[in-house]
């Protein structure tokens, strides 16, 4: 129903685009905590996108490897998205959970059927990953009655207290007492891990973990399938469901952390835990569920979630309906174009690319990846495996010479994160292969 406005001026807000001004504006008004964080030595400005290229403001078309950290899933200005946020952001902006409203109870209903069947799962919405991680620690905790929480070293799990207290990577931890009660157990990193290959030497360090760095009684784990900021490390077959087996004796719940590998980028699954065969108690989803949107969510069990009923946890933007109106469009987009098959075809064919490389160039020390989230890392030494984490930096400002942009990640920064939107195309792969070849040539 319409109605006259009261907003009938008109004015228009001015956006300086030279290159000086965005980067003297940013460096002036921007906290250090939000300046930092920048990964080329020259800025990199953005000025528009489309599916899986982007251009900078002078007009330079690069193939995006990064999907602005693992957002934007289904591509820039994917149609079916920008048509269902602008739709409802012209019917209503916000409306706050005490009221109702269907857009985020359908994405609830739909977010619940991808879950395993045969449990009752419901949807908890909020803005971002590291607030569905606190959820997570909460609901774990409270649920269980259990304090002790345990979490694989060389994960990243947010910036809030609750997330930085359980990463495992001490470049994403302040210097302040984190919370208390959280245990690292290691990583079976396949390749850097401290037992190398195989799955039963991890399994005995959890067991060691639980036996004398907890009280015997577990509240949770935390566990990525594929560690993301970690540097793509794929958690291998039959650690998840020896990791669920323990935590769950010693009663605890099993948190998966589908933010980064999750919305079918491992190319298999929706849900990248799915391969490994587990039921997991609570799953925190974020990033790609919004293509860019601020949407993030914790789906439970029903039961673990009841524990909640009777205390009050809201977020002001919590289901918010444009950002739920976003992620029901790239469910449906994921399901219409078979994103996920596309996932694993254009993903084999670039870890192709890859693995072809490390046949040539000696300072590659391991190519991995699930999907469309791929790893290069590099070594000065096989043996050793010490980080050529230099080279890293000089490849990396090679790579967007060449066209490319991707990101610098693992504990040491000496791994190549590639990790495209999922509509990139098999047409896409020669143009990569160049760039990348190029790339480690001029290195
Ligand atoms: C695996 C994982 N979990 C949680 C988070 C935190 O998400 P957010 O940055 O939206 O708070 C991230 C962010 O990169 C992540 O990679």
């Amino acid at each position: 129903m319409q109605h006259p406005s009261i907003y009938d001026r008109e004015f228009e807000l001015d956006v300086d685009w030279t290159t000086e001004a965005i980067v003297n504006r940013r460096e002036r008004f921007y906290s250090a905590s939000q300046r930092a964080f920048v990964p080329y030595k020259e800025p990199l400005i953005f000025k528009h996108g489309q599916d899986q290229y982007l251009w900078d403001e002078k007009g330079n078309k690069y193939l995006d490897c990064l999907s602005q950290n693992l957002t934007c899933s289904v591509g820039y200005n994917n149609p079916h998205v920008t048509q269902a946020v602008r739709d409802q952001v012209a019917k209503l902006q916000h409306c706050t959970t005490m009221f109702f409203h269907p857009i985020p109870a359908h994405l609830a209903e739909e977010l619940a059927a991808t879950m395993p069947a045969g449990e009752d799962w419901v949807v908890h919405f909020m803005n971002s990953g590291a607030e569905a991680i606190d959820m997570a620690l909460l609901l774990a905790r409270s649920y269980t009655g259990n304090n002790d929480i345990i979490s694989l070293a060389n994960s990243y799990h947010g910036a809030t207290f609750g997330a930085q207290s359980v990463t495992g990577i001490s470049g994403f931890r302040h210097n302040v007492m984190l919370m208390p009660g959280i245990q690292f157990t290691p990583v079976p990193d396949q390749y850097r891990g401290i037992h190398g290959e195989g799955v039963q030497s991890y399994l005995d360090d959890l067991d060691r973990t639980i036996h004398y760095g907890t009280s015997g009684k577990v509240a949770g784990m935390f566990i990525e399938p594929v560690q993301g900021y970690g540097g793509i490390v794929p958690i291998p077959e039959g650690y998840i469901s020896g990791a669920f087996e323990r935590v769950r004796a010693a009663g605890g719940v099993c948190i998966v952390d589908e933010v980064q590998a999750g919305i079918g980028r491992t190319g298999d699954h929706i849900w990248s835990f799915a391969r490994h065969n587990v039921v997991p108690d609570i799953v925190v989803i974020a990033k790609g569920i919004g293509n860019g949107i601020p949407l993030a969510a914790v789906i439970a069990r029903r039961e673990v979630a009841e524990t909640m009923a009777t205390k009050f946890y809201f977020h002001t933007y919590g289901a918010n309906p444009v950002a739920c109106a976003a992620g029901r469009a790239v469910l449906k987009t994921l399901e219409t174009y078979q994103l996920i098959d596309n996932a694993k075809k254009v993903g084999s064919a670039l870890l192709e690319v890859l693995q072809n490389l490390k046949d040539k160039y000696d300072i590659i020390g391991d190519v991995r990846g699930r999907g469309l989230m791929m790893a290069v890392e590099l070594v000065k030494n096989h043996e050793t495996k010490e980080p050529a984490t230099e080279e890293m930096a000089r490849l990396f400002e090679l790579t967007r010479q060449n066209g490319l942009v991707a990101s610098k990640s693992g504990a040491y920064r000496n791994v190549l994160r590639i990790c495209p939107p999922l509509c990139i195309q098999m047409e896409d792969v020669a143009f990569f292969e160049n760039a990348i070849n190029k790339s480690f040539e001029a290195l």
